[in-house]
């Protein structure tokens, strides 16, 4: 088959690592006998430099007519420390999240056996976590209105919102996952407080009579924070809202001692988006010296996801966990004789196209 993946290498160490996996795409296809059409946009930092705005039109018109959105990082310092800038990269982000309607960020949390020691967490803690998150994107407290400030500028306010129809597909999507694993999700709210936590309780419940096989548990989100570094075991699949999402995956992400190897999916209504859960960290970018595997497993989620090729994405993955096994790593991963993000790359292509 031919797939046509748009490539939004972003800011800081995308485009160092997005040229990885798409070495790693390119090894694929040679491989199982497919091929790949890359098309760049801009987005973010880079894309107000050149054009003005975070998310130019090209780039979204790139986006809704490919099959896939490879995604690499957005962010740059000179936006984090001015709070009063007009444009800003994140806003290109949300753009393209809201205008694809991407209404899911799928993360899957797992570990690697010899990667446990790394863990903030004993061993005995994280051992076989497996868990799959699934956070609600274009809702809620990101996007409600009305948001602002008051005329005097002294008081600012953001709203919560959410429809019924908002939270019954990202939950539905939620137990169609638990489905094919232990079959078990996790409601994550604040019912006892807000008004759209007790929505998202009331319309879960009337999700799970049409999954009879799936287990349905409900949490406070300041218990389910709790949970997570006590007892990660425990969850299966967990979905949430919008910025309580944002938060338990980041926290959940750093158990497994990887954050640089951690991939994501983010589904929704037209093309799905790709991407690492690592953030662009300016201080490497340029050094070929980012761990570029969280965005190689990206590229596998986009086999599974987007493509539905299973036995791809297994490839991929496989060559990952032998990188690992083999500690041909990046210097997150091994101090004393790291390898270079290119290094890698050209590691894992090389046991893919094998
Ligand atoms: C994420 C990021 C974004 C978010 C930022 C960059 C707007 O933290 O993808 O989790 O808050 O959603
Ligand atoms: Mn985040």
């Amino acid at each position: 088959m031919n797939f046509k993946i748009a490539v939004l290498s972003g800011d800081g160490i995308g485009p160092e690592i997005i040229e990885q996996a798409k070495k790693v795409v390119l090894a694929t296809g040679k491989k199982f006998g497919h091929t790949f059409a890359f098309s760049e946009g801009l987005i973010g930092a880079i894309a107000i430099d050149k054009t003005g705005s975070p998310l130019p039109e090209e780039t979204l018109e790139l986006c809704k007519s490919s099959d896939a959105v490879l995604f690499g990082a957005i962010g740059d310092p000179k936006y984090d420390n001015n709070p009063s800038a007009k444009v800003r990269p994140e806003q290109g982000l949300l753009a393209m999240r809201k205008e694809l309607g991407l209404f899911a960020n799928v993360r899957p949390i797992t570990t690697f056996p010899s990667l446990l020691d790394k863990s903030p967490l004993k061993k005995e803690v994280v051992e076989g976590v497996d868990i799959l998150m699934v956070r609600e994107l274009t809702g809620g407290i990101y996007f409600g209105k009305p948001q602002g400030r008051s005329e005097d500028g002294k008081t600012a306010y953001d709203s919560c919102v959410y429809s019924k129809y908002e939270v019954e597909r990202v939950v539905r999507l939620a137990c169609e996952y638990a489905m094919a694993r232990s079959k078990r999700v996790t409601v994550v709210d604040k019912a006892n407080v807000l008004a759209t936590s007790r929505l998202w309780r009331e319309t879960a419940l009337e999700v799970a009579k049409d999954f009879g096989d799936v287990q349905m548990d409900f949490m406070f989100v300041d218990n389910a924070a709790m949970q997570l570094i006590q007892n990660p075991g425990r969850f299966d699949v967990i979905v949430t809202e919008n910025m309580f999402g944002d938060i338990l995956s980041d926290e959940a992400s750093v158990i497994t001692g990887s954050l640089g190897l951690l991939p994501s999916a983010s589904i929704g209504l037209l093309t799905s988006v790709f991407e690492p859960i690592h953030g662009s960290y300016p201080q490497a970018a340029g050094k070929n010296i980012a761990n570029p595997l969280g965005t190689i497993l990206s590229a596998a989620m986009m086999f599974d996801y987007a493509f539905n090729l299973k036995n791809v994405a297994e490839a991929i993955r496989n060559a990952v966990e032998q990188s690992v096994e083999n500690d041909f790593v990046t210097e997150d991963l091994n101090r004393k004789s790291p390898k270079s993000t290119s290094q890698v790359g050209d590691w894992i292509a090389g046991k893919v196209g094998n």
